[in-house]
């Protein structure tokens, strides 16, 4: 007579030391069931079991000539997202026919090979069990069958907190890898020569820029030519180059010559900004770019861009280059993203003021102080006495038709005509835009999207699509108390458009023609969405601050509209990020110096003094924060939302009263958040219960760790309370009423650490989330070329690699098991 027994394992391969949910701890689980079933096998004759783990699965096998009798099975309990392992053994004699079949719970796809089968985890919010059947056929007599079920519970973090770190490398949870894929000078075409990296090297035009920054992974098809977004081994990285580290670009250091910058050195450094589009694959589980790949494209400060919307032709955008306002030369200052649904790059001008030349007497040239051209300049930045960045306009071409340098000052040339277009007067007002790119075709023009107004913008991120429905866009101007907007298309969503192969003309459709709204933030914790159209209330001729001439004019000095308007002065807005599930809008509140206790408002309502354990400290909102926004009716249309603060960065040692409001303890405690961003809603870190990654750039916090990315599964706006916050600096003492989210306890939690001195920000991963993408900017950023202070990436393997220069860098990391990143 022949016998079986089956053994069943569910497998989980996350850390199962730093499992912290309520859930029984998984070695109990084992150990418990081990013991039940053991006593099956000695009490009955055959026995089905449910353990996590392999090793135990010995125990069940062999020919024990057990009568043929089988006993019910039990169950095992994992997360969403886990892989899962079913096997089913049998002993005491032979059988043939061996398989597993699902019986209950949502459908789940079993890869089976003879007893064993594997599934994953589905996505779940609440407890949901799984039955499955093993049916054993004998050489002789019927068909066995034994069932067991597997609980699924929601997603959790799948990893053991990274702790803070100053150690000179990435740092990321065991069973991780990191690859480094993409770094500053690596060439992106044929027969440009691999990096020196002593300071020789040129032709950035074609090799990676410099200060990696936002971030989008295109899946690639087949055809090495368009778009196949679920493609999770091929496809096109399209990356910022923010700024640059002068020190480590030429041999020794910046150089001039009686305050003349040499060209070749303006050239190198002005080609490092801009963008980078690369095509990457995966190949026997590494990572790699691909140098010769004819999509590889670099886009710099030199490339030309179309004006589109409604600035477009505006005798304001008028320059020498482009004497009818319709073209440009060149993005820069590239910060933040986003990612269309429809395969663009969306890039952002970021902090582009600071490179221009404007000589003392510009204003008188321009009219006085009260000139309108001379209001829109100071409030972007733009003062007279100013050299500009690096010097550049000091250059002495020796093409000296070229106007390569002089484009960076805009001081008025008296001998120019009057409408800008003998000169770069204009220069300015070119920059400041959302800068839309296709990376599948390097030939294109990209498109400046005036609509979406003029700021120092630090990305876009598209809201919830719903067809028939106008879907907005949301964007944060990055520095102190500034604004958070939105622009809703007057174009609806039309599914169709996700597949379209005319991508900037789709991009024509919804970027250029709606409505940009600001954000004010009210005190019982509604908010309302202000409209910037001419016209309307005080946007207008008859404005004091600034006479609004047009709508043109009101998109070009955003600013000013949204000042006039009452908008509330934000923590510095840098990324937004939108949960796939409930649409809410997140955005983080890098920090702001200037915030005071006299000027706390609910929705920025910490000011505080934050000491340095290396001396000094830090006064306002050393550390910032995340906001969060529910629009009314959950629609991208709505013109008012409910709002709360997800968490407040604080080291752990602040002041848990007042400073320290979300609970931060060592495992994930954070300053100054930057990089936001949820999983893509086509893996589990993108469904149910969302995975939301913060990254940080701070210099409040790294007398402790250095730079960090950080995992959080969020919950949704209102679920925590009404909060009592008293800010005392200054000698002033003032308490505001603020709306905080639940503690994040230990759905938040740190799990990577950068080198010295650097910044993470730029994350995007595979359609199936088992490849994140994240970017490493500025290693070593205060130290000189005679004295690197960051040896990164050259000793990411371990080995000390003493005065190699720093890099920025793209790294890929991907789990040993293969798994899901995050959980
Ligand atoms: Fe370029 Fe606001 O960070
Ligand atoms: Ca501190
Ligand atoms: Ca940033």
């Amino acid at each position: 007579m022949d016998s079986f027994s089956t053994g069943i394992a569910a497998y989980d391969d996350g850390d199962i030391d730093t499992n912290r949910t309520s859930n029984p701890h998984l070695n109990d689980m084992i150990a418990s069931r081990y013991s039940r079933r053991q006593a099956l096998m000695g009490g009955i004759s055959a026995a089905t079991a449910a353990v996590f783990g392999g090793a135990l699965l010995s125990a069940c096998s062999g020919a024990d000539a057990i009568p043929l009798t089988v006993a019910a099975g039990s169950s095992g309990q994992t997360t969403s997202g886990r892989p899962v392992t079913l096997t089913g053994t049998v002993s005491g004699g032979s059988a043939t026919g061996l398989s597993w079949t699902q019986t209950g719970g949502p459908a789940v796809t079993l890869t089976a090979n003879g007893g064993i089968a594997t599934f994953t985890a589905p996505s779940v919010t609440a407890n949901t069990t799984l039955a499955f059947r093993f049916t054993a056929t004998p050489n002789s007599g019927s068909a066995i069958t034994t069932d067991t079920t597997v609980v699924v519970g929601p997603a959790v973090l799948g990893f053991a907190a990274v702790p803070r770190s100053l150690a000179d490398i990435v740092t990321v949870p065991a069973g991780h890898t990191v690859t480094v894929l993409f770094r500053l000078g690596d060439p992106i075409a044929s027969g440009v020569s691999a990096f020196a990296n002593n300071g020789t090297d040129t032709n950035f035009a074609q090799r990676a820029g410099d200060h990696h920054d936002g971030m989008s992974f295109f899946g690639l098809a087949a055809t090495g030519s368009t778009p196949e977004p679920a493609s999770n081994t091929r496809g096109l990285l399209a990356l910022n180059h923010e700024n640059i580290t002068p020190s480590y670009l030429h041999v020794a250091g910046q150089t001039s010559v009686s305050g003349v910058r040499p060209e070749a050195e303006a050239l190198k450094e002005i080609e490092c900004h801009g963008v980078s589009v690369i095509e990457v694959s995966q190949t026997g589980g590494t990572w790699s770019y691909n140098q010769s790949s004819s999509l590889n494209r670099r886009i710099t400060p030199f490339t030309p861009m179309a004006f589109n919307g409604p600035v477009r032709g505006n005798a304001i955008l008028r320059t020498l280059f482009s004497p009818t306002g319709v073209a440009g030369r060149g993005t820069i200052n590239n910060c933040a993203n986003g990612t269309m649904p429809w395969n663009t790059y969306l890039t952002a001008e970021e902090n582009w003021a600071g490179y221009f030349r404007r000589s003392t007497g510009d204003v008188a040239a321009r009219g006085g102080a009260t000139a309108r051209v001379n209001v829109s300049l100071a409030r972007y930045g733009i003062p007279e006495g100013r050299a500009g960045n690096n010097n550049w306009t000091t250059v002495v071409p020796a093409d000296p038709t070229s106007t390569n340098y002089s484009k960076w000052n805009i001081t008025v040339n008296p001998a120019a005509a009057a409408d800008g277009t003998g000169d770069f007067r204009n220069e300015a007002f070119q920059y400041g835009w959302i800068v839309e790119i296709d990376p599948f075709d390097p030939a294109s023009t990209p498109r400046k999207r005036t609509a979406l107004g003029r700021m120092n913008h630090e990305g876009c991120e598209m809201g919830r699509r719903v067809v028939g429905v106008r879907p907005a866009f949301y964007m944060g101007d990055d520095a102190q108390n500034e604004y958070i907007y939105k622009f809703v298309s007057t174009a609806v969503w039309s599914a169709a458009d996700a597949t379209i192969t005319n991508r900037l003309a789709t991009g024509d459709k919804y970027l250029d023609a709606g409505i940009l709204y600001v954000a004010r933030f009210d005190a019982d914790g509604s908010g309302t969405w202000l409209p910037l159209v001419f016209g309307t209330g005080p946007l207008t001729a008859a404005n004091a601050t600034y006479a609004f001439a047009d709508q043109a004019d009101v998109l070009v000095n955003t600013r000013i509209a949204a000042d006039v308007l009452g908008a509330t002065r934000m923590d510095r807005p840098e990324w937004t990020a939108i949960n796939p599930v409930t649409g809410e809008v997140y955005t983080t509140l890098t920090n702001n110096s200037s915030r005071t206790a006299a000027n706390v408002v609910p929705s920025n309502p910490r000011a505080y003094n934050d000491p340095r354990t290396t001396g000094g400290s830090t006064n306002g909102n050393a550390n910032g924060h995340i906001v969060r926004l529910r629009e009314t009716g959950d629609t991208s249309e709505a013109t008012s939302f409910t709002w709360d603060i997800y968490g407040f960065g604080a080291g752990s040692d602040l002041d848990a009263t007042n400073i320290n409001l979300s609970g931060l303890d060592a495992t994930n405690d954070f300053s100054s958040p930057d990089g936001l961003w949820f999983g893509l809603p086509f893996n589990i870190t993108g469904t149910s219960t969302p995975l939301m990654w913060i990254q940080t750039d701070d210099g409040a916090f790294t007398d402790q760790t250095n730079n960090a990315m950080l995992a959080s599964i969020p919950g949704t706006v209102g679920d925590g309370a009404a909060r009592s916050v008293t800010s005392t600096l200054g000698g002033v003492t003032n308490t505001v009423t603020t709306r905080i989210g639940r503690a994040p306890g230990t759905t938040l939690r740190r799990f990577l650490v950068g080198p010295t001195q650097c910044e993470i920000t730029g994350i995007y991963s595979t359609y199936d989330g088992r490849s994140l993408f994240v970017n490493i900017q500025h290693p070593g950023e205060n130290g000189t070329f005679a004295s690197p202070s960051s040896n990164w990436p050259a000793n990411q393997s371990g080995t000390p690699a003493a005065g190699s220069r720093p890099r920025s860098a793209t790294i890929v990391i991907t789990r040993a098991d293969g798994g899901v990143v995050g959980i």
